[in-house]
């Protein structure tokens, strides 16, 4: 089955107009140099500088997605961000359900699985986030935890299409830790097969299985070599388009 590799970076609330535009724009020209890569790329920057870097991006190949998004269209929501507004800015994806959004936000699998519905309705892809702490992955839970998050998150309207799961163990998140190899695939296989039982063995099949935490030019190779790994979520690794793209060219190369 071939699933398109992902390479996503998620800058988190780093950079402001003049760094974030000038990282896209070296993230766009390095993916003009692969000419017509294998892999599909994604950066989602912080909401201020989404127009930028979709201005720095033209012409590129690398998509605009967003970190979060409110579930609502439009209305009194002081602060938030609508799926709506992101598709005005030429965002084609959103991250939902991050791990530091269900941690300070206090974000349930209900909320984020009304974002994923909110994201579709307006024809945007849903970046689903999952992924068990330390706690949890000690207590032996972690299969568990994957399980509940999507069957609380994704919701039924999420295809192979609109929808893509991305694996990030709290746990290895920003702190050089990653589990081995073995252990992500068994992890993926185990998410795969949650998904099949949620949407069907074809959706599942077809679904594109992210892994997110540490992910960096040492260990990308190994990692999206697995399986059941889709590509990956980068989040320090992005903020340097050297570190990103070298990530990439493990499996989109010439
Ligand atoms: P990291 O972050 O690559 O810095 O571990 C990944 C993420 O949180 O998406």
């Amino acid at each position: 089955m071939a699933r398109k590799i992902l390479i996503a970076g998620n800058w988190k609330m780093n950079g402001l107009l003049q760094d974030g535009t000038n990282l896209a724009k070296e993230v766009a020209n390095e993916v003009k140099k692969l000419g017509k890569p294998e892999c599909e790329f994604l950066v989602c920057p912080p909401f201020t500088l989404l127009d930028r870097v979709k201005k720095a991006l033209r012409g590129s190949k690398v998509a605009l997605g967003a970190q979060d998004c409110h579930m609502a269209e439009k209305g009194a929501h002081t602060g938030d961000i609508s799926p709506l507004m992101l598709k005005d800015l030429g965002c084609t994806y959103a991250l939902i359900g991050h791990s530091e959004r269900r941690t300070n936000h206090g974000e349930s699998n209900e909320l984020v699985c009304k974002k994923a519905l909110s994201l579709h309705a307006s024809g945007l892809k849903a970046v689903i986030c999952i992924g068990e702490t330390l706690e949890e992955r000690e207590s032996g839970k972690t299969i568990e935890v994957c399980t509940n998050q999507i069957m609380g998150s994704v919701p039924e309207t999420a295809n192979a299409t609109n929808t893509v799961i991305a694996y990030e163990p709290v746990w290895a998140i920003g702190t050089g830790k990653t589990p081995t190899a073995t252990e992500v695939q068994e992890t993926h296989a185990a998410i795969r097969k949650v998904v099949a039982k949620k949407l069907g063995k074809s959706v599942a099949n077809k679904m594109r299985l992210l892994y997110g935490g540490s992910v960096k030019p040492s260990n990308a190779t190994e990692l999206l070599a697995l399986e059941d790994v889709d590509g990956a979520l980068i989040g320090g690794a992005s903020l340097k388009a050297t570190d990103f793209m070298s990530i990439a060219q493990s499996v989109c190369g010439k």
